[in-house]
């Protein structure tokens, strides 16, 4: 049989309202781990919020937080769940970063669900000023090959935010054979 390989951080990836903050908070609580919001560390630092770093600093800036901010967590840190932005998978090195350093797990889930839950938008400035269906399909279009590099998969269609975070736990604990809890 394979040696086991540790979990050392459980990285979750995913479209704008797919469940990647409260699905981290519920496994946080049920593995014991630190949870870290990437969306909120990158506000902390830049000290204003993300449509203002949009509109303020750019898009390009904000990848750059991004990707210092990821690089840096996820090389120091051990037993974080990590909830990303949506958009830290478009970037090759983010992704490498993350499946080196963790097991980057995809929330995948219906676009429509994705609508009803982010409504118009409100704090998504790649939301503004459009069709949020229309958008929301064209980033799945663009960034699905990306969401797919991940070690697991989960469809969350019909889950609970509690559902998936169980089926996240046992896949990721399967994937490297080691016993969650
Ligand atoms: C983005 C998703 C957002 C946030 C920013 C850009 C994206 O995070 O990082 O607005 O490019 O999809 P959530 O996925 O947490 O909404």
């Amino acid at each position: 049989m394979a040696a086991a390989k540790k979990v050392r951080n459980i990285i979750l990836v995913g479209l704008m309202g797919s469940g990647k903050s409260t699905v981290a908070r519920i496994i946080g609580k049920k593995l014991g781990w630190q949870v870290c919001d990437l969306d909120r560390l990158i506000t902390e630092k830049a000290g204003i919020t993300i449509p203002e770093i949009f509109a303020g600093k750019g898009e390009a800036y904000f990848r750059r937080l991004e990707k210092e901010l990821l690089a840096t967590v996820l090389q120091q840190g051990e037993h974080l769940v990590v909830a990303t932005g949506g958009g830290a998978v478009i970037d090759e090195e983010n992704r490498r970063v993350m499946k080196e350093n963790g097991t980057m797990v995809y929330l995948r889930a219906e676009i429509k669900d994705l609508c009803r839950r982010l409504g118009k938008g409100k704090g998504r400035p790649l939301l503004a000023g459009g069709e949020p269906e229309e958008i929301l399909a064209q980033l799945a279009r663009e960034r699905e090959a990306f969401y797919r590099e991940a070690q697991v998969i989960v469809d969350t269609r019909g889950l609970t935010p509690a559902a998936v975070a169980r089926q996240v736990i046992t896949a990721v604990f399967q994937d490297a054979g080691e016993k969650g809890f």
